[in-house]
C-alpha cells in the first residue's frame, strides 16, 4: 500500500456514511411553486415550452393549490395571464382590486389560510408595451412608474399576499413599496425583492405562458448585465437598506456565483428563480432520454442550495415534492 494518510473516499464508502456526511439538501419547505393563472371557468391549458405547467382558471387553481398543500407544499408565487382587452399602456388592471389577480387571492386565502401566498409587482403581464415600466417616447419611465407599483402591491396586500415580489428592477422600488405597505399598516406583508435580476435569454418560455413579451426593444435599461456581478452587490445593499426581507436572485443556474455572492454578504435568506428555460431544458432533453430528468431536476436543486439560496422558486416544486412521498 502506498501511504495515503488521507483517503476521502473512506468517507463515501456506503450510503449511511455517504449521508452522515452530507452538506447539504433539499427540503420541500425550501420551494415556492410558482402558477398562472387565466381568466374564466375550468379552465387549465398546458404552457407548450412547459410541460406538465399549466395556465388554471380562479377556481381550478383551488384544486391544484390543495393537491400541493396535501404533500407539504405551501407557498406559491403567483402570476395572471391577461387577453389584450386588459392591457395598456398604464397597466391600469393591475391595480383594480376587482380585478382577476386579486379576486383569486381572496378566494385561496379564504379557502387555505394555511397557503403562503407570494405575489409578483411588475407591469408587464398588464402591460400593451410587454415592459415592466411606464413607456413614453422608447423609454422606460422609473419614478413614475413607483406609482404603479406601490399600487399595485397594495391591492395585492389587501388580497392578502403574504409576501410581495417586485420583479420589475425600477430603482428604488421597495422603499418606495414598504412605505406604501407601512403607510395602510400593512407592516407584516414582506417584501422577496428580485435583487438581481438579470436580462436572461431563460426567461423566453414564461413570456409565451403570458404572452408578455416586450413589443419593442429588450429589458436590458432595467434588467441587470450578465456579464456583471459587482452591480448585483450594489442592487443587494439598496434592497437591504430599503428594507426587502429576502433578496433573490433570477435566474438561478448560470448565476450560482451571484447566489453565494448574497449570502456571502448579506444577513437576509437569499431566494433564487430557478426559471422557465431553465425547466424547459431539461423537460425537452429527458423527453428526448438524452439525461435522467429526475437526476438532473434534483441536482440543479442541489446546486442552487449548496451555492446559499435557503429558498427556490422552481417549476419542479410540485413533482419534487412528490417523488419524495
Ligand atoms: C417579469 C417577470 C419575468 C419572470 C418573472 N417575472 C420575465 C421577464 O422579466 O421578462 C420570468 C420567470 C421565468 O422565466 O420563469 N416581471
Amino acid at each position: 500500500m502506498i501511504n495515503l494518510p488521507q483517503r476521502p473516499r473512506r468517507n463515501r464508502k456506503n450510503q449511511v456514511v455517504r449521508e452522515l456526511v452530507c452538506e447539504n439538501s433539499v427540503n420541500v419547505n425550501d420551494l415556492i411553486l410558482p402558477m398562472f393563472l387565466t381568466e374564466g371557468k375550468n379552465k387549465k391549458s398546458e404552457i407548450s415550452s412547459m410541460p406538465n405547467i399549466y395556465r388554471f382558471s380562479g377556481d381550478l387553481i383551488l384544486n391544484e393549490i390543495e393537491a400541493c398543500l396535501k404533500i407539504g407544499l405551501h407557498t406559491f408565487c403567483l402570476f395572471p395571464s391577461l387577453s389584450d382587452k386588459y392591457k395598456d399602456k398604464k397597466a391600469t388592471e393591475s391595480y383594480n382590486s376587482k380585478g382577476l389577480y386579486p379576486t383569486v387571492i381572496k378566494n385561496i386565502k379564504k379557502y387555505f389560510p394555511e397557503a403562503l401566498i407570494m405575489t409578483d409587482v411588475a407591469m408587464d403581464p398588464y402591460s400593451s408595451d410587454g415592459h415592466d415600466g411606464l413607456v413614453k417616447n422608447g423609454q422606460i419611465l422609473n419614478d413614475e412608474t413607483l406609482t404603479i407599483l406601490a399600487k399595485m402591491a397594495l391591492v395585492q396586500a389587501e388580497a392578502g399576499a403574504d409576501i410581495i415580489g417586485p420583479s420589475d428592477m425600477m430603482d428604488g422600488r421597495v422603499g418606495f413599496i414598504r412605505e406604501a405597505l407601512d403607510e395602510a399598516d400593512f407592516t407584516n406583508v414582506s417584501i422577496m425583492s428580485y435583487s438581481a435580476k438579470y436580462a436572461s435569454a431563460f426567461y423566453g418560455p414564461f413570456r409565451d405562458a403570458l404572452d408578455s413579451a416586450p413589443k419593442f426593444g429588450d429589458k436590458k435599461t432595467y434588467q441587470m448585465d450578465p456579464a456583471n456581478s459587482r452591480e448585483a452587490l450594489l442592487e443587494a445593499d439598496l434592497d437591504f437598506n430599503e428594507g426587502a426581507d429576502f433578496l433573490m436572485v433570477k435566474p438561478a443556474l448560470s448565476y450560482l456565483d451571484i447566489i453565494k455572492l448574497l449570502n456571502d454578504n448579506f444577513n437576509l435568506p437569499i431566494a433564487a428563480y430557478n426559471v422557465s428555460g431553465e425547466y424547459a431544458m431539461v423537460k425537452a432533453a429527458a423527453a428526448k432520454n438524452w439525461i435522467d430528468g429526475n437526476k438532473v431536476r434534483d441536482e440543479i436543486l442541489l446546486s442552487i442550495k449548496r451555492a446559499g439560496a435557503s429558498v427556490i422558486l422552481t417549476y419542479f416544486a410540485k413533482e419534487f415534492a412528490l417523488s419524495k412521498k
